[in-house]
This record gives structure tokens, sequence and C-alpha cells, in this order.
């Protein structure tokens, strides 16, 4: 899949570093060519001997390095490769490539290339979530950086969270996705999936009975025909796809602000099965059985984010596509939901329990534009995504 592939990879200063070493031979098994960049900071985690042994190939250190002009100018360097790959992607060189500086090699490299960007984010989960992190994030999808991870999970900073660098496989998915010649090549496309859960108390919580299925499906099909997709998913039962960006949030209230972040993109699809309602008087302490009788739980309405997304005044989608899971009168519903919600398309389906489609593993369904509603046969949810994947690459190329 990547013979003859060329990756710049730029290891930037951070204890997940190690991994760019597996990262570097994960990808020559591949057949990929790799040219290593260390920074100043990554060589205080990995050693430019042994990434040079992996990869097979000199690295680049120093801006200044006149032996690397002679032979490779750093412009040429920033432009021979197929993708430059940051592993991991400091909070600092993050923020050195939204505001544009060049102070040394790798940021150097990031400005002058010409070819696409995937960057591997890690850092401390504080750091990742700080406002200033997650501005220059959102610059960053703006200026076309794709990105893999963060992973949640136990950081080597004894906290837990998201910053941990993906594994070097994930990596490398998102390295294949990206060299896709798909049509959606270029396009970023945001997917909602799951259920949300919205807590009750700390051990209980109101969910449904969606299995995450079709979203996966949807978010597998949209990366093989070339996409950068964002996968934003409740707890979902079926795992999410691989060589995306995974989101995972709990109650709809995280997802729209999941999906918020997220922005821009050119297509986004809600496939989510996302809680109507959330309680209110949901407590910190569990509730327990009182001879004061049952408890009475407060709900209030959560946002709707299909709606809120999809009447956007500025930086709305190119194309909104909702779902309608409906048990009877499934067109006259969909139609009337597609209006009232502003989306583009609805994907329309009966999830009376007879059908067996509600976490079952085919899938009947209407799709309704402003040209009408097109009746799909039933079959299978992967079959149901490509095809959708394939409509939406129609309109967006
Ligand atoms: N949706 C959303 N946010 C919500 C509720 C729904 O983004 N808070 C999205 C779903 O992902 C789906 C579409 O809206 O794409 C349809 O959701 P559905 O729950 O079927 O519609 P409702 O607005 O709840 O309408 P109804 O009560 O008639 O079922």
């Amino acid at each position: 899949m990547l013979v003859g592939k060329h990756i710049l990879l730029i290891i930037g200063g951070g204890i997940a570093a190690f991994k760019s070493l597996d990262l570097i031979r994960r990808l020559r098994e591949r057949g990929a060519v790799v040219t290593p960049v260390l920074t100043r900071a990554g060589e205080e985690f990995v050693t430019p001997l042994s990434v040079s042994a992996l990869a097979g190939n000199k690295v680049f250190r120093d801006l200044f390095d006149l032996g690397d002009e002679a032979e490779m100018g750093h412009i040429q360097l920033s432009r021979v490769a197929d993708l430059v790959v940051v592993a991991p992607a400091t909070a600092d060189l993050m923020a050195k490539m939204a505001s544009g500086l060049a102070n040394d090699l790798a940021s150097t490299l990031l400005l002058a290339t010409d070819t696409p960007v995937l960057i591997a984010p890690a850092m401390n989960v504080r750091m990742w979530e700080h406002a200033a992190t997650q501005r220059n994030l959102a610059t960053l999808y703006g200026d076309n950086v794709a990105t893999v991870g963060p992973n949640e999970g136990d950081m080597a900073c004894g906290e837990f969270g998201p910053g941990r660098m993906a594994e070097p496989l994930e990596i490398v998915a998102a390295i294949e996705a990206r060299l896709t010649d798909g049509p959606l090549k270029g396009k970023r496309v945001l997917v909602t999936s799951g259920p949300t859960h919205e807590p009750i108390d700390p051990v209980r919580y109101i969910a449904n009975r969606s299995s995450g299925a079709q979203g996966a499906a949807i978010g597998r099909a949209l990366a093989a025909l070339g996409a950068e997709v964002v996968f934003v998913t409740g707890p979902a039962e079926v795992a999410a796809p691989d060589g995306v960006q995974v989101i995972n949030v709990q109650t709809a209230q995280q997802m729209l602000e999941a999906v918020q972040s997220a922005l821009p993109v050119d297509a986004g699809v809600f496939a989510a099965a996302v809680a109507d309602w959330r309680v209110t008087s949901a407590t910190d302490r569990k509730l327990k059985k009182s001879k004061d009788g049952l408890p009475a739980l407060e709900f209030a309405e959560n946002p709707d984010i299909l709606k809120t997304i999809s009447q956007m005044e500025t930086g709305r989608p190119d194309l909104v596509v909702g779902f309608a899971a409906e048990t009877n009168d499934v067109i006259d519903n969909a139609t009337a939901k597609r209006i009232r919600k502003g989306c583009d398309w609805i994907v329309a389906n009966d999830v009376s329990p007879e059908t067996g489609i509600m976490g079952g593993s085919e899938n009947a369904v209407t799709l309704i534009s402003d040209a009408g509603a097109e009746e799909w046969p039933r079959m299978g949810k992967d079959r149901v995504a490509s095809k959708l994947a394939e409509r939406i690459a129609e309109v967006l190329t």
C-alpha cells in the first residue's frame, strides 16, 4: 500500500518520540521511504543514530547545516515527500505551525511545504485541553492539516485523559488513508455515531439501543474514498474505524462541543442516536432507595446537533446529512424532519422492532433530498455506507 511513497517524518520532543521508532519500522515494512527530521527537543528522547539506522536514511536536524544545504536545501526537503507526518506533534510544534513560525528546521519545513501534513499530537492532558492548544488545532484544521489521535488513557506524567499519541499502527492507517487516491481526497468529513449516555447519577444513565454499526461503516467508507474523517462517537458497541480521527464523548452536550471544535468540514454525516433529553437533576452521589418514595427526575431538552450545524449562518458544511429513525409514516416524517432541521439530505429508516434494523447488520433506507425520496433496497450496513459515501463524493467533487 505504501510502496514507493515518500514520508517526511518530523519527530518532536515528547516522551512519545520512542513510538516514532516503531512507526519508522512499520512504514518501511510497507515499502515507504522515510526521511526523518529530528527536533532539538526530539533528540532528548531518541538518538539521531537510532532514527537514522531504522530509517536507513540520513536524519536531518539543523536548519543551518551547510552540508545538508549543499546536498538538499530545506525547501527541496519539504517538497520531496508525498506526505509530511509530525509524530509526536508537541503543543509547541502545533503552536509554531498555527502561527507560521519558522525558527528551526522542523517549523521551516512545515511552513515551506506544499504537500499535505498529518500530525499525531502528544502532550499532557491539560496542555491538550488548554484553550490555546484548542485554538491552534482549529487554525490547523482550517489550514487543511489532518490529525490522528490523541488517544485517551494513562499518560507518562501520571495523569489520565486525551493526550497520548496514537499508536504506530493507527498512524500508519491514517497515513494510508491520506495517501489513498480516492474521489474524496483533500475533503474533510465529520461523522457522528453511536448512542449518547445521559447521567442520572455516577453509576446510572439514560441510553438507547444504537450499536454505532452504521456510523462506523460510514466512517470507514468515507476514509476508503480518501476523505479525512473526524469521527465523533458516543459509547458504541462497535469499534471505531481505523485511520480516522476518533473523538470519544458520553453526552449530547459533549458531542455538540466536539462537533463544533472539529469544524470546518466539507460535509457532516449525523448518524448518532443522540438522546433528546438529559437529566438536570443528575447527582454527584449515587441515588439511594428511601422511604420517601421514588426519585423525581427532572429533564431538559438536549441541543439538537444536526439542526445547530444545518442552520449555521457562516461556516456551514457544504453538505449536511441527517438520519431519521422512524417507526411509522417513515417518508412523511423524514421529509418533514429534513425541512425542520434544515439539513440537505435525510437517510430515513424504519426501526420498528420487526425490521431487526436497530442493532442488526442490515438496513433498508430511503434517501430524501430536495429532489424527492429515493428508496434503496435492503442491504448490509457496509453497503449502505459505501453507497452513501459514493453519493457524498459526487456532490463534493
Ligand atoms: N440529532 C442530533 N441531535 C439531537 C437529536 C438528533 O444531531 N439532539 C440528529 C440525529 O443524529 C439524526 C437526526 O438528528 O441525524 C434525527 O434524529 P431523531 O432523534 O430521529 O429526530 P428528532 O428531532 O428527535 O425527531 P423525533 O422526536 O420526531 O424522533
